[in-house]
């Protein structure tokens, strides 16, 4: 029978440029945020057992790793800090002295133009490793003493050179209270990208090994999100706009795209989505198998997200990612 089917797909997959001219989404070096650890003492450079590629860095060595983020065209790297001491408050998280505040100073002085971008959490700091104080009992993260630390935190954070402040913790008011404390301290121009949607969730383990950052008793279930609900992602990610903030976030990514997409559609604000520790472990054991083909199932995870609706991607991939971009 001629003429049928009328319309064949197929036509368009023939050849590589056919498929570039109408493939929709596109993954670039610039959608790419690094994330880095950064650790207490002099000439650290640890390789994180469960992110197999990525290191502790102490200060004076983290540059070789921005170094080649920058080489390799990565717009803005994200930084996480052990600190030098912790206590019930977590109070090392607002001294300019710890490495976070260091890193990004050191950073910003070499490159100015690198968008470091500062996680601001409570559980790398604190003794029990919660996200914040705890109330008297010990059973929850008590959420308005949290505040006005997070606020200390926040404007030393901004003093210290960041960009964007990437508040985790999950406390409810948490982007106004720091929205507050920056316009009030004149750090009009320092951006908030809000945890806003960020799930109670198992694919952090690997990430807290990295970070030392494990609860050691109890979960998040009390202020991280239930994985079930994707209408209360919608309402969060609403609060936090209300609230003041500049970009919003999904984490974790790959189990949560229903949600990237749904924020997507929702909301005209920059989204971005987190590729967390466990999805990244993932990959690492089984490609060290020899069980999957690690560059194109990244590549292909990563244009997922952007697919999704994602603008920016958080992933420890990135290197990885930018090297094999250049290939291509
Ligand atoms: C701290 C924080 C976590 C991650 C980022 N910031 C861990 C947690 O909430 O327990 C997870 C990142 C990852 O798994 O890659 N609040
Ligand atoms: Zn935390």
């Amino acid at each position: 029978m001629t003429g049928f089917p009328i319309y064949r797909p197929r036509r368009l997959r023939a050849t590589e440029n056919l498929r570039s001219l109408i493939r929709e989404t596109s993954l670039s070096v610039k959608d790419l945020i690094f994330p880095l650890f950064v650790v207490p003492g002099e000439n650290v450079k640890n390789e994180i057992e469960t992110l197999k590629n990525n290191y502790q860095w102490s200060v004076d060595r983290v540059m070789e790793a921005v170094d080649e983020a920058v080489e390799l065209g990565i717009p803005a790297v994200l930084l996480f800090g052990l600190p030098s001491y912790k206590d019930e408050e977590g109070s090392s998280a607002w001294d300019d002295n710890e490495p976070v505040q260091r890193a990004s100073k050191a950073i910003k002085a070499k490159y100015p133009e690198m968008v470091v971008i500062t996680d601001a959490c409570f559980c790398e700091y604190t003794t029990h490793g919660h996200c914040g104080i705890l109330t008297p009992d010990c059973a929850s993260v008590d959420n308005d003493k949290t505040l006005p630390n997070l606020a200390k935190l926040a404007v030393s954070q901004a003093r210290c050179g960041a960009d964007i402040i990437a508040p985790s913790n999950m406390m409810d008011g948490y982007v106004a209270t720091m929205r507050k404390a920056l316009d009030d301290a004149g750090y009009t121009n320092t951006a908030i990208m809000a945890y806003s949607a960020k799930f109670a969730s198992a694919y952090y383990g690997p990430f807290r090994a990295a970070a030392d950052s494990a609860p050691g008793k109890g979960d998040r279930k009390g202020y991280q999100m239930d994985p079930g609900n994707s209408d209360e992602a919608m309402r969060e990610i609403a609060l936090d706009i209300e609230e003041g903030a500049d970009i919003v976030m999904v984490k974790p990514a790959l189990a949560y795209q229903d949600v990237t997409r749904r924020a997507h559609e929702t909301f005209n604000r920059p989204l971005c989505v987190y590729n967390v520790s466990g999805e990244y472990a993932m990959v690492k054991a089984a490609a060290e198998r020899g069980w999957i083909d690690e560059k194109r199932i990244v590549m292909e995870t990563m244009l997922s997200f952007k697919r999704a609706g994602a603008k920016m991607i958080i992933t420890y991939h990135a290197l990885d990612v930018a090297r094999w971009l250049k290939e291509q």
